[in-house]
């Protein structure tokens, strides 16, 4: 059946880099109510305002990309912070969803759910089988309860509400809508960064924490507002059959993964950087490998269209607005 383009959709965390990429695509899909709220229009975590537009703008769809996030850094240091705003925030828009009707609800979580341990690539069944890495247990603790939130409303609810709520595990992600924030931000932003000031100033050279070794995984954000609109509109009946009700979420990555050095060499390329790369190997590696089993995903019919190199460029061309 085709979609009703006339439905009203609601991105939580509309101006943020994933869900301002879920609103590009789902205008590009000729979806013509797509609405949101800026957090100074609307704290999510604050239940009455939240259950208020709910009642106001009674949404069809919600997609829940709005998180409070960030890295090692900011995860070290505001653990409370990370565990209550993400649990308020969660546990607001999807009760409240639910309260007011909304039949299909798509969360987005993080690959930090699995544990710290956990063999690679990492599928889906490897939640809840170990300890999780300690700087952002809080973070992950909220996401695991907002999958099983899901789950829960699924399976208490799905039969008598009509209630289908899914979930979608993102590997790390770039783009446009970035933090490059000089001590705050990911990888990805932090190297474009570091090699666009350092291309401005003609410095010799960069120089990379670690041996380069390490290899990760990343997705360009447009990939993953196309996989996020890709899982809600699967029909319930393929989703059920690659999904268990109290195993639910979906993986999203890449497919492959490269080296930290690997990374750092594309992404001079694509800042145009003439300069050298050293890796300072005085400096800690952190784990060998974080990579995302994203068959599952790939059976149901859904892979990646974005290089690295492309979304690098892509991502650069942003940083320099
Ligand atoms: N970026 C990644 O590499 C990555 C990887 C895996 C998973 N994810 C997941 O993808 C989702 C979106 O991440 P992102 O990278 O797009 O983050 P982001 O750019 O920081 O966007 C998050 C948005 O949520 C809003 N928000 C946070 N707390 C709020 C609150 N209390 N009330 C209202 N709005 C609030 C933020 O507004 P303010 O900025 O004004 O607070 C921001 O617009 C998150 O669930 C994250 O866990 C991201």
């Amino acid at each position: 059946m085709p979609n009703d383009l006339n439905q009203k959709i609601y991105v939580a965390g509309h101006r943020g880099m994933v869900g301002s990429g879920i609103v590009r695509a789902l205008e590009a899909n000729g979806y013509k109510n797509v609405i949101g709220r800026t957090h100074a229009e609307l704290d999510l975590t604050n239940q009455a305002k939240v259950a208020a537009f709910f009642e106001q703008e009674k949404p069809d769809q919600v997609y829940l990309a709005a998180a409070k996030v960030g890295g090692i850094h900011a995860n070290n240091t505001y653990p409370a912070e990370f565990i209550y705003d993400n649990l308020m925030v969660q546990n607001n828009v999807i009760h409240q969803a639910f309260v007011h009707g909304v039949k299909k609800l798509l969360f987005l979580g993080s690959s930090c759910i699995y544990p710290k341990l956990a063999p690679q690539p990492m599928s889906e069944d490897a939640l809840l089988t170990g300890k999780l890495e300690p700087t952002n247990e809080p973070y992950a603790i909220a996401k695991i309860a907002g999958i099983k939130m899901c789950e829960s409303y699924n399976r208490q609810y799905g039969v008598s509400h009509g209630v289908d709520y899914r979930s979608v595990m993102p590997t790390n992600l770039y783009g446009p809508g970035d933090n490059y924030h000089p001590e705050n931000s990911h990888v990805i932003p932090a190297l474009i960064r570091r090699f666009h000031e350092a291309k401005v100033s003609n410095a010799p050279e960069v120089v990379i924490w670690g041996t380069g070794t390490p290899k990760r995984e990343f997705l360009y954000v447009d990939d993953m507002a196309a996989a996020s609109i890709f899982v809600m509109e699967l029909d319930k009946k393929t989703y059920d059959q690659h999904t268990e009700p109290m195993q639910s979420h979906i993986n999203v990555g890449f497919g492959s993964d490269v080296t930290i050095a690997e990374l750092a060499y594309a992404v001079g390329e694509a800042v145009g950087y003439q300069g050298k790369i050293r890796f300072d190997i005085s400096k800690p590696d952190g784990s060998p490998r974080k990579w995302m089993d994203s068959s599952r995903l790939n059976r149901l019919g859904w892979s990646p269209n974005i290089s690295l190199e492309t979304g690098l460029v892509r991502a650069y061309q942003d940083f320099c607005k």
